[in-house]
């Protein structure tokens, strides 16, 4: 995306904010929306717009894992390796999807339709192994069902 096109999309969350400095995580959020992560320039736009240092705004954009300096795909399958999933093949659920998507985990589809990462524990162990596919939760997961899944994205 266009750099000017960036900074116009910063500045209109910016204004929806009214230059409020407090909210940094909701503008860093509509903007990482907008725009589908959160480009440098995006991010000087914001540090410039809302008068706070740049490493300020980088600090806050990496401690929050939901944040990405980099892009990603529309779908973001997280699949989770925790404990209770890990024992009941949550591995072997990873590398099924890698296989299908032809990525490793950290890593997008070429087509940005996907991006595989992983997690630790997200809260329903009982119904592990868990694959969380944006908002949508998966559970009992297995290799076989992992095709049949993927399909419902786009
Ligand atoms: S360990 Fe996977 S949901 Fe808790």
């Amino acid at each position: 995306m266009p750099q000017n096109e960036n900074k116009t999309k910063v500045k209109e969350v910016i204004k929806k904010y009214r230059k409020d400095k407090s909210a940094l995580i909701d503008i860093l959020h509509d903007t990482q929306a907008e725009i589908g992560y959160l480009p440098k320039d995006a991010l000087d736009a914001i540090s410039d717009g809302l008068d706070i240092p740049f490493s300020k705004v980088y600090c806050v954009v990496t401690f929050f894992k939901a944040f990405s300096l980099t892009p990603r795909g529309r779908n973001l399958i997280n699949v989770c390796m925790g404990t209770a999933c890990h024992v009941r093949g949550a591995d072997k659920v990873v590398d099924q999807i890698e296989k299908e998507l032809g990525i490793k985990t950290g890593e997008n589809t070429a087509d940005l339709r996907f991006t595989l990462e992983t997690v630790n524990c997200v809260g329903a162990c009982a119904l592990g192994p868990m694959v969380v596919i944006g908002e949508d939760y998966h559970g009992e997961m297995t290799p076989d069902k992992v095709s049949e899944i993927l399909k419902n994205y786009k």
